[in-house]
């Protein structure tokens, strides 16, 4: 069965999908996009992830591409046409297509809008949670509007590839002060020693990840306290347990920082019984 990706009002196969060369998204990184989980055939916080594609959309004035209603039709066509019951459902939406010029293209130019889907192994992923994840530290070195989900990745890319080129899964950015950022594709938590749940304000500096705001729900719903605060990289690398999380992977253990290993080196509980709680607690949309 072939792929299929939505490609501007089409969905035709995934390895003819194609955007055109003057797609601002394709030259300027003029774009925004989404990364939503799909679990056992529901696509998850679709909700909260459309709420912050409306939030980086209207932070850089680019119009929504279609109504919110239909592009939740599309985000399940797309999820449906793959057969996809679990893995993850791409969207990017950009400025459109226009000859090259810094400034916005005249007000005309339609926003352009590609869905993809793809599976994942589930057994993979639990397994990886058994092991946990290496990270490493890099230098903060991004723009000051993180928060907004754009489609420049440089930097995130580069720290991503450098932690790889080490063997580690993950690299964190941290500001000059000492404190942790987030990762280049997950929002990071440390649980002290007294057991509570230490995470990054999600004001400024950080993306607003919609897996960090329902595990602050599934806390909640566990009885876990959480401390929204910045954390140092010595007090991460000291604590009782360490995670990331991204739509991507949901909860994932930490077990090594820069190669210092964290507690005793192997996944905590608070982590794992997180990762165990999220899918109940989440939204889920069929799709
Ligand atoms: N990335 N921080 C950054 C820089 C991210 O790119 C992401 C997600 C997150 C976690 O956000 P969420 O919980 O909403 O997935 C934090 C996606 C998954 C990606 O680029 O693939």
């Amino acid at each position: 069965m072939p792929r299929i990706a939505y490609v501007n009002g089409r969905y035709i196969r995934h390895a003819q999908a194609a955007v055109h060369i003057e797609d601002r998204g394709y030259q300027f990184a003029d774009g925004v996009y989404e990364v939503c989980e799909v679990a056992r055939g529901y696509i998850v916080d679709m909700t909260r992830h459309l709420d912050r594609l409306n939030r980086s959309l209207s932070e850089l004035q680019i119009a929504w591409p279609m109504t919110r209603s239909a592009l939740q039709l599309v985000m399940r066509e797309v999820v449906r046409r793959n057969r996809v019951i679990n893995g993850l459902v791409y969207l990017q939406v950009t400025r459109g297509v226009a000859p090259r010029d810094h400034a916005f293209p005249a007000p005309g130019v339609k926003p352009a809008l590609v869905v993809t889907a793809k599976r994942s192994d589930p057994a993979a992923a639990a397994k990886k949670a058994e092991t946990g994840l290496a990270v490493i530290t890099v230098p903060e070195n991004r723009w000051d509007r993180v928060d907004i989900k754009t489609v420049g990745l440089l930097p995130n890319v580069l720290a991503r590839q450098q932690a790889r080129s080490v063997g580690a899964q993950e690299a964190w950015f941290v500001d000059p002060d000492g404190t942790v950022k987030e990762g280049a594709s997950t929002n990071v938590w440390i649980v002290t020693r007294d057991s509570r749940l230490v995470t990054r304000p999600a004001d400024h500096g950080i993306l607003r990840g919609i897996t960090r705001a329902t595990v602050i729900d599934v806390a909640a719903k566990l009885g876990l306290e959480v401390e929204e605060r910045a954390f140092s990289v010595a007090e991460a690398k000291q604590a009782r347990e360490a995670f990331i999380t991204a739509a991507t992977m949901v909860v994932m253990p930490v077990v090594t920082i820069d190669g210092t290993p964290v507690a005793n080196g192997h996944p905590g509980s608070v982590a794992l019984s997180l990762r165990h709680a999220f899918f109940d607690i989440a939204e889920k949309i069929k799709a």
